[in-house]
């Protein structure tokens, strides 16, 4: 049961390699260089490292695109480094978590390769081949999620095969037993490398059904993930999490319920999408709706509170800083980054730091589309011209939610390029490293940095953090977020306003004695009836529980 597993008082933290340290010069971030970070990580308290990918790859989609599952990209490392990391981490009680990338292989994949050489290649039906429609064209009329078809020519054979994402990630063919049976032996041959488990990418997908035109959460999705779990993870100790676009509060537990033999976990979106714009999707950001917010956390926290278990996050390599996003990268910035920490971090579930959330990094203000790298947003832009729509209303929506905004590096000091790398980073640092940087912020005992340290040490401290009930406040009030988490004799009072003006409510119920764990402002010692909040307000109270 997930409130008792070994993973759950620890908090993970997400490395996206080619952005955390360089220690080469090369410019690309690297496993030497994470292995010289730990002490950070060490000292923030972190529990658990998800590592995005590391493995052998043409990096057409930063190594979400794998051409050997068993070796290292030679720009991050050898596997020798990779055994080193997981010894050093390990040495500091810290778990690595890689990253299982099995919707789809690099097309540089020596499967792909042998299989798009003829039809009787044995690892032809690894993949998913279809004959051209009648006129010669695409089986079908779907696009691609990184733009264009979903469906490439492949002329040596005359069919076409099938990808989700680029060309350059041809998706593997789950159907397939043999195909499989290969990805389970590459998953034991990690974990008797010393890994804790696998995020495992896009993984509602992998139940697809291409012909009757299902792609999320198709027919075989569950039986491929017990099957995986009995082959690869029963009677080991692993942790897992799946991200999962398509999930909601009512398929949840299909995936982690306690007797479902699948995940530990799953990342939902519904918090992300939500915001995004129903025809444009996240290239025209929506404001923010701090009640729809709420209404969607609460709902998730009330589906899994019998069972199952919540992933709590606002950021990734994929979405918008989550100060930009949520809070005000502004003049609120700090105090902001603070009270949507306190939110995630204290409702039930597993929280997910991604680098630099832990400063307050701030979206990367690209002057011109020439600085962004992701191919998402280069071909996007590309087909949206095309639409006409103009370069500077792309950049807008770039700057708003493309993922190159997580991906800029790791912000370490006030050295020239904040001490990422001695030469020219990959891609540009934020022009706002010298203020918002780890070295300025560990000497600031008020820094966002000392309060994701408190965060993740209270989560080890008090246990009603972990397994406490969830119960929300104020539901309907505009900006402030408030819950209590209950166990036994104990409640915590979480409450914070999202919001740049001040806020007030009625919370009688909320009302007590305490001591204050955790504030943004003064810490309080009772809580009045009536709550005043400043702006952007945050704090955590302990208090006895009422009788009764
Ligand atoms: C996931 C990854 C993303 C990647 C895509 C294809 O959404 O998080 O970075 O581009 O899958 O693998
Ligand atoms: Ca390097």
């Amino acid at each position: 049961m997930a409130e008792t597993a070994w993973w759950v008082d620890r908090t993970v933290y997400q490395i996206y390699p080619r952005s955390f340290q360089d220690s080469n010069g090369d410019g690309v971030g690297d496993i030497p260089g994470i292995i010289a970070r730990l002490d950070h990580l060490q000292w923030l308290g972190i529990g658990l490292i998800w590592l995005s990918p590391v493995f052998r790859s043409p990096m057409e989609d930063n190594g979400y695109d794998i051409s050997d599952y068993r070796d290292i990209a030679p720009e991050f490392g050898t596997l020798a480094d990779m055994d080193r990391l997981i010894a050093e981490a390990d040495a500091r009680g810290i778990g690595i978590v890689m990253d299982l990338v099995v919707n789809h292989t690099s097309a540089q994949h020596p499967w792909f390769l042998e299989a798009r050489r003829s039809r009787e290649a044995a690892t032809r039906d690894f993949y998913i081949w279809r004959d051209p429609a009648p006129n010669g064209g695409p089986p079908d009329g779907r696009r691609s999620v990184f733009g264009g078809p979903a469906w490439e020519f492949s002329s040596a054979t005359g069919q076409y095969f099938f990808h989700v994402f680029a060309p350059g990630q041809p998706d593997l063919n789950w159907t397939n037993p043999a195909m499989r049976a290969e990805i389970h032996a590459m998953m034991r041959w990690w974990l008797d490398r010393g890994i804790r488990g696998f995020r495992m990418d896009v993984i509602d997908l992998i139940g697809k059904d291409v012909d009757a035109g299902i792609l999320e959460a198709g027919p075989t999705l569950h039986p491929h993930l017990q099957e995986m779990h009995r082959e690869v993870l029963a009677g080991r100790k692993t942790v897992t999490v799946g991200e999962t676009w398509s999930v909601t509060p009512e398929t949840a537990l299909l995936y982690c319920g306690r007797d479902r033999g699948e995940l530990s976990m799953v990342f939902q979106f519904q918090h992300i999408t939500h915001g995004w714009h129903p025809e444009h999707g996240k290239w025209v950001a929506e404001p923010f709706d701090v009640r729809a917010f709420k209404r969607i956390w609460n709902r998730w926290q009330a589906a899994l509170a019998e069972d199952g278990w919540n992933a709590l996050y606002l950021s990734n390599h994929d979405l918008a800083r989550q100060v930009s996003r949520f809070g005000d990268a502004g003049r609120y910035r700090v105090t902001s980054a603070k009270a949507l920490a306190t939110v995630m971090h204290l409702m039930r579930g597993t929280p997910f730091v991604y680098q630099g959330e832990e400063i307050g990094m701030t979206n990367a203000g690209f002057e011109r589309l020439e600085q962004f790298r992701d191919l998402e947003t280069l071909n996007l832009h590309a087909e949206r011209r095309a639409a006409g729509v103009s370069t500077e209303e792309f950049l807008r929506g770039a700057n708003a939610n493309g993922r190159d905004n997580a991906r800029t590096p790791m912000q370490w000091d006030a050295s020239p390029q904040a001490g990422f790398t001695t030469g020219e980073p990959w891609i540009r640092v934020n022009r706002n490293f010298r203020e918002i940087n780890v070295a300025a912020a560990r000497e600031d005992d008020t820094s966002v940095l000392h309060h994701y340290r408190r965060l993740v040490a209270l989560r080890r401290e008090h246990p009603v953090i972990v397994r406490g009930r969830y119960v929300p406040y104020l539901e309907d009030h505009a900006t402030i977020f408030a819950f209590e988490r209950v166990l036994d004799g104990t409640r915590l009072a979480v409450v914070a306003n999202l919001g740049g003006a001040p806020a007030e409510a009625e919370a009688p119920a909320l009302a007590g004695e305490g001591r204050c764990l955790l504030a943004s402002h003064e810490p309080r010692g009772r809580l009045e009836p009536r709550l005043r909040l400043a702006p952007w307000e945050s704090f955590a109270l302990l208090g006895a529980s009422p009788p009764g």
